[in-house]
Order: structure tokens, then C-alpha cells, then sequence
């Protein structure tokens, strides 16, 4: 499934490591994840140790379990690529659905952040489950090789999902709803907006169901509102002094909005 992101010849499994024909090595880590970045950059990729563990521990509470349902029950056959899978929360879900509808089918997850892959090597996953860090503008699967694309709050490169997915393969993707997280934005911000409208178009995909999903969460302790501020992308954008409003919120009345796409490559 995994491929050279250098010379594109496909990876096998040699004890610790992942080697191609071009003979070009990646370890194994302890955790059981392979890093097939090719940047050397020392410039932190994705989401950092914090945001993974936040957001790992808001998802374990199963706050957006129904999310996660959701998703699955658009889940009929594999093997299914979750891009940008952060700490595995889906993936988990995914693979134990292919367990139980497609037993002999697998899946994998690829993020750029190395906290979040280890983060997910971490779950319990139901069919057999690949764990890479890598790019979604350079995904090192072999072309037309999954039944179905995942894509939770994540960027999306069109070409490159087009390119690992079958002929008429699915593509989820899961972008936040207008109210999504409207309360928490009013506890921080003086001019808390909604979230604007979304272009559901994508080249070389046809829509072909949406859902819109929406419900109310109570938060009802400190950590879980913080968990939920620290995981979204608003925590880098905040001021200290807003942030600190946060500090003394224990309980939370908040909306859930998501919409859900689901596309056929064409
Ligand atoms: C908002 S989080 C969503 C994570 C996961 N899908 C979820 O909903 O729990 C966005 C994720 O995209 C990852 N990411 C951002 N840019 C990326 C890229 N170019 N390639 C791969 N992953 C990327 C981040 O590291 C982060 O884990």
C-alpha cells in the first residue's frame, strides 16, 4: 500500500524498517509508525503534542461520537485512506466498521504531524491499519489503490486524493456547519461570527449525498472546554487576555454543526 516518496517503487516490511527496490530505508518507530516526509526541515509540521492531546481527549469523551457513526455508516468496503487523520479518532471507528463489513480489507492513516501519528498508534483498530506521517499534496500510496478517501477538518488536494482513489471510489469529507461551535466563539470573542458559507465543489469529484449534522453538547467541567478551545485553530489566534476567559467557564452549552459530503471520483 505504502510507497517510496522518493523513487515511488512500493515499501515492504524488513524487521524494523520499510524498504523499496531503490533501496531507500525508513524506520519502523517504537510506537509502530513510519515517517515518510521528505522535508528535513526543523520547522514543526501540523498540529504540535498539545493541540493532539487536547484534541484526543475531547474525542475520547465521545462528544462527536455521532460524527464519527456518521461517517461509518457511509463506510461499505475498503481499503479506506483517512488524510489527515491527527490522533486516529476516525480512523479507529473506520477500521473497526471494515472489521465487521470488509474483514479483509484494510486501511491507513497519514498526517503530517508526528505527535498526531503517535497519538494514533496509540488506538485499537479493527482491520489491518497503516500509520505514516506524510504530506496530502504528496500521499506515498500507489495509484487507484483505495475503495474510499476520509477527510476530517483537513485540507484537501484534489489531484491527489483523485490519484489513490479507484475508479469510482468515495471520498468523505467533513468541513464545520455555520453554527459549529458558535457558544464558544461568544465566550472568547467581543464579535463571535458564524462560520461562512462553504464551496462544496471539488475538480474531478461528484457530489453524491450531504448531510448536515447538528446538536447540542453540554461541556460540563473546565477541562473539557478547554480541551475543546486548546484543539481548535482559534487557541493560536486568541490573546492571553481572551484566553483567559475561558478559565473560569465549568459548564458549556455548545452546537455541534457539521456538513457532511460524500463524493464519487470521476
Ligand atoms: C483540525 S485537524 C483534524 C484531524 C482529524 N482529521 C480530526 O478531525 O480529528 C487537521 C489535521 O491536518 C493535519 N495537516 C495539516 N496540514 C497537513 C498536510 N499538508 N498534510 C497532512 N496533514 C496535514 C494536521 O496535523 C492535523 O492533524
Amino acid at each position: 500500500m505504502l510507497i517510496c516518496p522518493i523513487c515511488k517503487n512500493p515499501l515492504l516490511k524488513s524487521g524494523g524498517s520499510y524498504v523499496c527496490s531503490g533501496n531507500h530505508n525508513f524506520d519502523i518507530s517504537r510506537r509502530g509508525y513510519v515517517n515518510l516526509l521528505c522535508s528535513r526541515s526543523s520547522k514543526s509540521h501540523g498540529d504540535d503534542k498539545r493541540m493532539t492531546a487536547a484534541r484526543s481527549s475531547f474525542l475520547n469523551a465521545g462528544y462527536y461520537s455521532r460524527l464519527r457513526d456518521c461517517i461509518c455508516d457511509n463506510i461499505t468496503c475498503g481499503p479506506v485512506l483517512d488524510i489527515c487523520c491527527g490522533e486516529g479518532y476516525y480512523l479507529e471507528g473506520i477500521s473497526r466498521k471494515l472489521a465487521v463489513c470488509a474483514p479483509d480489507s484494510s486501511a491507513c492513516g497519514i498526517d503530517i504531524s508526528k505527535s498526531a501519528i503517535d497519538f494514533a498508534c496509540r488506538r485499537k483498530y479493527g482491520v489491518q491499519t497503516e500509520l505514516a506521517v506524510a504530506n496530502c499534496t504528496n500521499i506515498p500510496v500507489s495509484d487507484s489503490s483505495f475503495a474510499c478517501a476520509v477527510s476530517v477538518f483537513a485540507p484537501v488536494s484534489e489531484q491527489e486524493t483523485k490519484r489513490i482513489l479507484i475508479k469510482n471510489g468515495c471520498l468523505i469529507r467533513v468541513v464545520p456547519g455555520r453554527d459549529h461551535l458558535i457558544e464558544l466563539k461568544r465566550a472568547v470573542y467581543e464579535h463571535a461570527q458564524l462560520n461562512p458559507s462553504f464551496d462544496n465543489s471539488l475538480n474531478g469529484f461528484e457530489l453524491k449525498n450531504a448531510f448536515n449534522l447538528r446538536y447540542k453538547m453540554r461541556l460540563d467541567n473546565t477541562e473539557a472546554v478547554k480541551n475543546l478551545f486548546v484543539m481548535t485553530p482559534y487557541y493560536y489566534r486568541t490573546s492571553q487576555s481572551d484566553q483567559q476567559k475561558l478559565r473560569s467557564v465549568s459548564s458549556l452549552d455548545i452546537t455541534a454543526h457539521f456538513y457532511i459530503f460524500v463524493y464519487r471520483s470521476v
